[in-house]
């Protein structure tokens, strides 16, 4: 169904630099990105796997990038283009360490470090504004709460086609757990999908990607 079809995702966190040995990360398994990318590959898409440091290891049958920071995520997002769709998965830091230091810092009498930040790039933004925009551009969403009016505004802010917004809040178990529960957000509508395997959330989003693609 996507043989032809050249598919970027990018998956799991960016790891931010504070010193060689030293990082800010946000919580990301890879699970969902991963599992995208093997639904992909298996209705026959050609995928770009960039991907940071994930906890699952990288699916078999891809082109596997592996990058640690945003701006090497980034870079290796646009080194792919160009692509039909583009999937985001990664859990990109915001904020990178303007002031990492070249060695390992010290503990001294001196007193605590103080790390200043710069914004990272937003890569989704970046190429759905790109020269050579993917056809098809889907973000994700993790919210906490009003799940929908905020996964909304972000797929205008972003400008990407569709969003997938997911509730990460505790009481859902979703996070790091095997389930996810997925809206998606499309020009036309907000289209609610039940509770199921991150796995199966892969494959039905593959398939739509499909039909979108033909
Ligand atoms: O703004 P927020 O981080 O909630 O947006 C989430 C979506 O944007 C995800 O699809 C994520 O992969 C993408 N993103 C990105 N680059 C960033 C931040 C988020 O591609 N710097």
């Amino acid at each position: 169904m996507l043989s032809g079809k050249r598919i970027l995702v990018t998956s799991g966190p960016t790891h931010e630099p504070i010193d060689p040995v030293r990082y800010i990360a946000n919580r990301s398994s890879g699970a969902q990105g991963t599992a995208i990318a093997v639904a992909l590959r298996d209705l026959g898409a050609d995928v770009v796997f960039v991907t940071g440091p994930a906890q699952v290891p990288p699916p078999v049958g891809v082109t596997v990038v592996r990058v640690e920071t945003a701006l090497q995520m980034l870079a290796a997002a646009e080194a792919a283009l160009p692509v039909d769709a583009a999937v985001m998965t990664a859990a990109v830091a915001d904020w990178r360490v303007a002031n990492a230091a070249g060695q390992k810092m010290k503990k001294t009498a001196q007193g605590l470090p103080m790390l200043e930040f710069i914004e990272n790039p937003d890569i989704l933004r970046t190429l759905s504004q790109h020269a050579r925009r993917p056809a098809l551009v889907v973000g994700f969403a993790a919210e906490t709460e009003n799940v929908i009016d905020h996964a909304t505004a972000k797929r205008a802010r972003k400008g990407c086609d569709w969003i997938m917004a997911n509730d990460v809040s505790v009481d859902t178990g979703i996070m790091g757990g095997p389930e996810n529960a997925v809206h998606l957000i499309t020009a036309d509508g907000v289209e609610e999908w039940p509770r199921m395997a991150k796995s199966d959330v892969a494959a039905r989003l593959a398939q739509r990607i499909a039909k979108a693609l033909a």
